[in-house]
Parts: structure tokens; C-alpha cells; sequence
């Protein structure tokens, strides 16, 4: 199995990069062969812009945009980690899909309507909130990121499986809740990659 891990997070010993390497090594231990992003060290540029437009249109994409594409072409599963920022995903990793999802590579249009392209792959967006689990289903924050990312952009592509997986109130649980919630995501990396 080949997996794509894309990581937003700004700061090494946030929650986020704890939950990345646990999706590192739970993907190591089946024996998945992994390409690691950064999104914050690799210096991501977020901003679609009027070039790269063109490079769709003319079939000349950017080259830190093939070389994105041909990654995630590569990969079976591809898995995202983000905090939620104002009941989003950061801007970073908003931009990696506006610019890296594009037209002709995700998704084309056919005399029936948009066709995703992205068939037969898996994919996985894990976030965490500051919200707890409660207030998150009052104020719908979790429906709103499934629909918005998982749905609207793997659902879209053309995914055969997607789904999302957010940790509740992060900053405020205590330790031995944080460490429980590891233990959950690596069941969930075995039984759903
Ligand atoms: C810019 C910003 C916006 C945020 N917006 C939200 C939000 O809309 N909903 C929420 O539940 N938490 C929000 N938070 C809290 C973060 O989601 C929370 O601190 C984070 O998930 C904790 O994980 P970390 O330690 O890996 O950063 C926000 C935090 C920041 C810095």
C-alpha cells in the first residue's frame, strides 16, 4: 500500500505532529511504503494564482504542482491532519487543495456534469478541535468540515472511500484522554487504511 500523509500544523510539538507520527508508524507497521508532507516546512505557497490557471488551461501546471499530483496519483491513501481554524481547515492546507485539486486532475467535465478522477483511492482527514464533542454537535462545527473538505473535495474527486475524524477538546482533556485518543486513531489507521 503507498500512502500520501499531509501535515498542517505550524508547531513540532503541537497534538497534530503527535498525531502524525502515529499515523506514520501505524502505516509503517503495515508495511505501507509513505511520501511525508509538511506543509509549514515544505513552505507551501496557498495562494491560487492567475499562472496557475493558465498552466491548467495551456496543459502546463506548475512544476510544485505536478510533482503534487504525481504523488497523490501514486498513492492508494492519502491522509490529511489539520487543526480546525475557524471551523475549517488552516489556509495552508486549503490552498494545497485549491491548487493541487485541480481541473483535469481531480475532476473534469463531461456533457453529464464534473467527474471525479481520483477512482479508486482511499482517503482520511483527521482533525482536532478546540470545541468538545457537545457544543461541536450543537453548533454543527463536525458536519460542516465533512462537508466542506471530506465530502465536497474527496467525494468530489472521485473517491471510493473517504471519511473524517475529528479529536474533541484538545487543549482542555487531560493527558491520559489525549494518550486514549492515540490509541483510537491507531485502531482506526489499521482497520480503515
Ligand atoms: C486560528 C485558530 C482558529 C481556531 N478555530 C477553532 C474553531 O473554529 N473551532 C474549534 O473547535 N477550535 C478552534 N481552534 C482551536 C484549535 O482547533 C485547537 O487549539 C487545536 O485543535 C489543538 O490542537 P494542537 O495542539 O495540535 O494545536 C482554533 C485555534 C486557532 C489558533
Amino acid at each position: 500500500m503507498k500512502a500520501v500523509v499531509i501535515y498542517a500544523h505550524p508547531n513540532p510539538m503541537s497534538f497534530n505532529a503527535a498525531i502524525t507520527a502515529v499515523v506514520k508508524e501505524e502505516l509503517e507497521k503495515k508495511g505501507a511504503e509513505i511520501i511525508f508532507k509538511d506543509l509549514y516546512a515544505m513552505n507551501w505557497n496557498p495562494v491560487l494564482s492567475a499562472g496557475d490557471f493558465e498552466g491548467y488551461h495551456r496543459g502546463n501546471v506548475p512544476e510544485e504542482i505536478k510533482t503534487e499530483q504525481a504523488d497523490i496519483s501514486w498513492a492508494d491513501a492519502l491522509i490529511m491532519v489539520a487543526p480546525v481554524w475557524w471551523t475549517s481547515v488552516p489556509a495552508i492546507l486549503k490552498g494545497y487543495i485549491d491548487r493541487v485539486f485541480s481541473i483535469g486532475f481531480a475532476y473534469e467535465y463531461s456533457a453529464a456534469g464534473p467527474r471525479g478522477m481520483l477512482n479508486g483511492k482511499k482517503a482520511l482527514l483527521i482533525t482536532t478541535s478546540g470545541t468538545d464533542e457537545r457544543a461541536a454537535q450543537q453548533n454543527g462545527m463536525v458536519d460542516l468540515i465533512t462537508k466542506s473538505v471530506v465530502n465536497a473535495v474527496f467525494g468530489f474527486s472521485g473517491f471510493a472511500q473517504y471519511q473524517h475524524k475529528n479529536f474533541f477538546a484538545v487543549p482542555t482533556v487531560a493527558d491520559n484522554v489525549r494518550k486514549e485518543m492515540l490509541t483510537e486513531l491507531r485502531q482506526l489507521i489499521q482497520d480503515n487504511i
